[in-house]
């Protein structure tokens, strides 16, 4: 593979996770049901019908994904914390044994060296949050605040590292504009609402972060971002990549680095926004780092069939695409560091997730050869070290997943891990993928 010796020195090497993916344990001392437990019981809402109740019962096996990170030599691990753990019912009383769990994870990580990165919503927001009208209303955003402050308070004498939301673009548009993943609402101004709901929420759980940890926290957004190309020279097919652009990537870089919504979307989306003054001072609090979550870049034509964005896409002319067809384009990453870099200033940047989902296929001692995971990995770090050349500050790569996990919608079929999971048994082993990476970090640090 191309040469990764321009990454610095002290490049963080991570894994990443959330906890409905993993966990399972879903009524485990004092947990209640979080949007997706819901959303999971909605028939044909997930693939085969699958749910997160047992997934890798990381809940219970805990110890054994951290053997996983240890054997990969990582020096952090990105996990998150299920909000209906610590705070069942979303405000009010909170629950100890919920966040003992985290506590231990936390000390069982550092007793081996290995950096909590630490996200605090992954998608799981409570249920009785959502009985309230979850994040159309703006209350939502404040009961967020309020449970970082007590995560924060628990937590922050060891963590340093915080991720506020994981890519709200997921909770507002999917969640709530195509209805593919929890809450499943189908209704574009609803999704507006919790869009800029969600944003306030990342901006007061900084305020609430930084006010809580006794130490000083190094705090960030996760975002995923695409490169979104026009599929010809066309003026409507560029007006139509200009469109995705602002949906999926300036929506959220433009509010967040202090420079408001962008007024192209929000006469497009054609909804007010619930503005109060000073909001807008909120969503630009500063932050340490911003995370990105890369998978494909997207390649759009003007499309009058669809309501509002007037954009679809269409499938990259890359030949190969992974299990879930996304297009493998690594000069994607390179460009979205670049542009974070230059045309945001950005002055921190980490990989929070990349990684790709293959059909595995494990031989009688149960060992997965897995050549496109790896090449994927390579190709991708081998675009962060260009990007690094070229002067990006690039603070470090988390791969998704460490493991095989519940991929949300699509059930269990994806598996994005570095390590196999068995479902029946639980067991998880390495795979190829995983020992090169291992190989890597290793080889790096030399
Ligand atoms: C991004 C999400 O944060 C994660 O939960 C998901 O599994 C991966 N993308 C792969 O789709």
């Amino acid at each position: 593979m191309a040469e990764l010796s321009p990454l610095p020195q002290d490049f963080v090497w991570g894994t990443a996770t959330s906890a409905y993916q993993i966990e399972g344990a879903v009524d485990a001392d004092g947990r209640l049901p979080s949007i997706w437990d819901t959303f999971c019981r909605v028939p044909g809402a997930i693939d085969n019908g699958d749910t997160g109740d047992v997934a890798c019962d990381s809940y219970h096996r805990w110890p054994e994904d951290l053997a996983l990170l240890e054997q990969l030599g990582v020096d952090a691990y990105r996990f998150s914390i299920a909000w209906p753990r610590v705070i069942p019912t979303g405000s009010g009383p909170v629950n100890p044994a919920g966040l003992a769990y985290y506590d231990r994870l936390v000390d069982d990580l550092l007793a081996k060296g290995i950096k909590p990165f630490v996200t605090l919503y992954h998608w799981d927001l409570p249920q009785a949050l959502q009985d309230l009208g979850g994040w159309a209303q703006r209350d939502t955003a404040y009961r967020f605040a309020e449970y970082a402050e007590v995560v924060g308070a628990k937590l922050g004498d060891r963590v340093r590292d915080w991720v506020t939301l994981n890519e709200p673009l997921c909770s507002a548009w999917i969640g709530h504009w195509e209805g593919r993943m929890a809450p499943g609402i189908t209704d574009p101004a609803i999704a507006v609402r919790a869009s800029y709901h969600l944003l306030l929420a990342h901006g007061l759980g900084v305020k609430a972060l930084r006010a809580a940890c006794p130490e000083p926290p190094s705090v960030g957004l996760v975002v995923n971002l695409s490169p979104c190309e026009p599929a010809s020279q066309s003026a409507e097919d560029i007006r139509a990549a200009r469109i995705a652009d602002g949906h999926v990537n300036r929506w959220w870089l433009d509010p967040v680095g202090g420079r408001g919504f962008p007024v192209d979307m929000v006469e497009t989306y054609g909804v007010e926004l619930p503005e109060q003054p000073g909001d807008l001072e909120i969503i630009a609090a500063p932050t340490d780092f911003v995370g990105l979550n890369y998978y494909f870049r997207q390649i759009v034509r003007a499309d009058d069939s669809v309501p509002r964005l007037g954009f679809s896409q269409v499938e990259g002319p890359n030949q190969e695409h992974t299990m879930l067809a996304w297009e493998v384009h690594p000069a994607g990453l390179e460009e979205l560091i670049l542009r974070l870099t230059k045309e945001y200033g950005a002055e921190r940047i980490y990989i929070t997730e990349n990684g790709s989902a293959w059909v595995d296929h494990p031989d009688a001692s149960f060992a997965v050869d897995d050549p496109q995971r790896t090449a994927y990995l390579e190709g991708h770090l081998a675009a962060c070290a260009r990007a690094v050349e070229q002067g990006a500050p690039l603070a470090g790569y988390f791969a998704w997943s460490l493991l095989d996990n519940f991929e949300w919608a699509y059930g269990y079929d994806p598996r994005f891990g570095l390590a196999y999971v068995d479902y029946a048994t639980g067991t998880r082993v390495l795979k190829t993928s995983g020992k090169r990476y291992a190989d890597l970090i290793r080889a790096h640090r030399r």
